[in-house]
């Protein structure tokens, strides 16, 4: 029997991308390849990138750099795809610009890896001939992706990523994912469910619905009938084995009355939301395109407090975007003051090809884009230390993910996301354990357990049905 080929999947940017590179992983290992964890071991190396920012799109060229004087070094060739938004948005030209590559393909067309593979080996490594495939087809890619195998979502741990919709309609000015990505689609309900119960048979216990636009969300079902994101995550919540259920990412334009509800009345709708924000100006979220300003922004939050009073926000923001003046800058910071969130990505403006925005006059220099950034970084990080502190002392179901450092040791997640390293055997991954924070640093909490599912049927402690936080009586 000949030798299995090896497989190197490197994802860049987001969670759509671990997804997409997990689903490539599956489809690849039909064909007979396994994965392995350096590149320089690899007959095909994958590199899923992102292009969101410049920043993020320049560590590919970086990365086939590297890949390229590896495989001098070695006297060896290795097959080379470039995957995701950067392939979507560069096409032929990234064949141009780094000869190393093989083959390009953009998001919605992984699932013909296999078969641009074989056209790529027939072509025999001649690297002016690459293969570019960028289309938009009319098949469903999820139609002709593999499922993992149980082994596979075993390795991979009690949590996972399902794309339940992708594209973006909403062309805020200063981004490429309405390109890269293409119109809004959702996923049918029964396809989503049924990808949600057999990662639920392998030990799933945690779903994050993912999408650019999730709250979107407008699958169908059997019926015919158009379902929306709260009944989709109680259908989730329902699978056996399901425990917790998150989504991601939002528009505040999409959270309406119904979802809002949703994070009342659904225990296992995790008590955590992220939602972008990008800016507190109301004249700069018009020049973004962002269809709402920071009233409704407010209003939303209120919203969502009343419903779910243990509810913790996390938002993304943009400084330096064009034409922002310092006053514009001082409502970021008010809105951020005014709203308090548990953690928070930030970025400077960055301009991208093709996007409204690059063309926009008042183009910021990058020291006030700096400046900028460390001043709202540095309130955000306030804010993420204080809800951390305010932890201490309070009980969390935590979900037991993998091994801690040290032996003896398990790191779990809070419901907000928070990792907590608590003392507890291997076998205990996967299960929810009721925990007391003993400890805040700037990286984990940690914590001792005091119940929960890891002692049903040993000390005659039950498994846990109460909510998934709570402060302790002292
Ligand atoms: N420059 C900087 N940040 C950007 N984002 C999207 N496009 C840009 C850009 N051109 C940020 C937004 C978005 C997150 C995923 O990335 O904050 O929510
Ligand atoms: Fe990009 Fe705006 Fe769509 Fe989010 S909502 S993916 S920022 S265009």
């Amino acid at each position: 029997m000949s030798e299995p080929r090896k497989l190197y999947v490197r994802s860049f940017g987001c969670q759509m991308n671990v997804y997409d590179a997990q689903r490539m992983t599956d489809t690849l290992a039909k064909e007979g390849y396994v994965e392995t964890d350096t590149a320089e071991d690899a007959d095909l190396v994958i590199l899923n990138t992102c292009h969101i920012r410049e920043k993020a799109a320049e560590k590919v060229y970086s990365e086939l750099g590297r890949l390229r004087k590896s495989q001098e070094e070695a006297g060896r060739r290795q097959m080379v795809a470039v995957a995701g938004c950067v392939a979507q948005a560069e096409g032929a030209e990234i064949i141009k610009r780094a000869r190393t590559v093989d083959l390009v393909v953009g998001p919605q067309s992984y699932h013909k890896l296999p078969e641009l593979i074989a056209q790529a080996e027939q072509r025999g490594h001649n690297r002016r001939a690459g293969i570019v495939e960028t289309e938009f087809p009319v098949e469903d890619k999820f139609d002709f992706l593999a499922h993992p195998t149980r082994a596979a979502i075993a390795k991979r741990g009690p949590t996972a990523f399902v794309t339940v919709q992708e594209g973006c309609d909403k062309f805020c000015t200063f981004c490429v994912v309405p390109y890269t990505r293409g119109a809004e689609v959702s996923r049918p309900l029964d396809k989503i469910l049924d990808e949600v119960i057999r990662l639920a048979d392998g030990g799933v216990r945690e779903v994050t619905l993912i999408g650019q636009n999730v709250n979107a969300y407008h699958g169908l079902d059997v019926a015919g009938r158009t379902v929306g994101l709260p009944e989709l995550v109680r259908r989730i919540a329902e699978v056996p084995g399901i425990a917790r259920v998150r989504y991601t990412t939002s528009h505040p334009r999409d959270m309406d009355d119904e979802l809002i509800a949703a994070h009342r009345d659904m225990p296992a709708l995790m008590p955590y939301l992220h939602l972008p924000v990008q800016s507190g100006s109301n004249r700069i979220l018009a020049a973004m395109n962002r269809k709402h300003d920071r009233e409704l922004f407010f209003e939303i939050v209120d919203k969502v407090r009343a419903a779910r009073p243990d509810i913790a926000f996390s938002s993304d923001f943009i400084v330096g975007f064009p034409g922002e003046t310092d006053e514009d800058f001082a409502d970021t910071m008010d809105l951020v003051e005014r709203v308090g969130f548990a953690s928070a990505f930030s970025f400077k403006y960055s301009s991208r090809p093709g996007t409204p925005a690059a063309g926009m006059d008042g183009q910021l220099p990058e020291d006030v884009k700096s400046a900028r950034i460390y001043a709202l970084q540095a309130l955000l990080d306030k804010q993420k230390a204080a809800f951390d502190a305010a932890c201490r002392g309070r009980r969390f179901d935590i979900l037991l993910e993998k091994p801690g450092r040290f032996p003896g040791q398990l790191i779990g997640r809070s419901p907000y996301l928070q990792s907590v390293v608590v003392e507890a055997p291997r076998e205990a991954i996967g299960r929810l354990a009721s925990v007391v924070v003993r400890e805040v640093s700037t990286k984990s909490l940690s914590g001792d357990i005091i119940g929960g599912e890891f002692f049903a049927g040993d000390a005659g402690v039950g498994v846990h049905s109460v909510r998934q936080s709570e402060k302790v009586e002292a």
